[in-house]
């Protein structure tokens, strides 16, 4: 059997790294995964993701950018994930459907329905079977996201310093990637959404599992693993004879 875990959770709730930390793991045990991310995860739905966090797009229709993130899911869906489900593989990916639902529903005020309709369009009604939450009170998160902003510059400014150097540092996350359009949007927008997500959780508490953000990386790995393991059993590894 296949499973498709997604994570969520507000700006800078360290869900990139934990899916990461969760891939990783799975390969360990000889499980087949991949790890996504959306916006992106394709080429195309890539295009699409530098459009929709542009800065530069200040006049951007929330209908606009609400389609923006559905089509960059529905190629995600039609390219990777339902291809790797169906062959039994897990699929990780960080931030799905439900990322819609609290950000372009909950914190821009479009109607949840008319988003359920448009996704159920985009991906063909593929649902997670598990989503991890990483929740994290909405100014600690902010602050998180700006220091890794700053940390970044900083880095950027130092490889200018050393770069006749022959090895460079490895390739670092665009600025887009540190702060985007959306992170800038005022802290009523991101906590409408992180309220938006406790209603998603009480909604459907059977898909969700919620953790504590502000855990030490390791501790949290750990839960993470802790709570995905039963539904491993009925995933085949790569070398399972069965
Ligand atoms: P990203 O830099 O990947 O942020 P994060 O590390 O928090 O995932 O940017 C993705 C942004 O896009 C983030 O602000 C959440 C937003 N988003 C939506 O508004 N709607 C969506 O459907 C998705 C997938 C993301």
């Amino acid at each position: 059997m296949s499973l498709f875990i997604t994570f969520e959770g507000p700006e800078g709730s360290g869900k990139s790294t934990q899916a990461r930390y969760l891939y990783e793991y799975l390969q360990n045990q000889g499980y087949p995964a991949i790890l996504t991310r959306e916006p992106g995860g394709t080429p195309i739905s890539d295009a699409v993701r530098r459009l929709v966090l542009d800065g530069q797009w200040t006049t951007m229709e929330p209908t606009t950018e609400t389609l923006l993130f559905a089509a960059a899911r529905a190629q995600l869906v039609g390219e990777v994930i339902s291809p790797y489900l169906n062959l039994g593989g897990v699929v990780l990916c960080d931030r799905y459907a439900d990322s819609t639902y609290a950000y372009q529903g909950y914190g821009l005020g479009r109607n949840l329905e008319e988003l359920r309709t448009i996704t159920l369009f985009a991906t063909g009604g593929l649902l997670p079977h598990l989503t991890i939450y990483l929740d994290l009170p909405v100014e600690e998160g902010l602050e998180r996201k700006r220091r890794q902003r700053d940390e970044l510059r900083e880095r950027r400014e130092l490889q200018q310093l050393t770069l006749p150097l022959p090895h460079l540092p490895p390739p670092m996350p665009s600025d887009q990637e540190a702060w985007n359009r959306l992170d800038a949007r005022e802290v009523a927008y991101h906590q409408r959404v992180r309220d938006g997500y406790m209603d998603l959780i009480s909604a459907d508490p059977e898909r969700w599992r919620v953790f504590d953000a502000r855990l030490e990386r390791e501790t949290l790995a750990d839960q993470i693993v802790a709570a995905i393991v039963p539904f491993l059993s009925d995933v085949r590894r790569l070398n399972d004879e069965r």
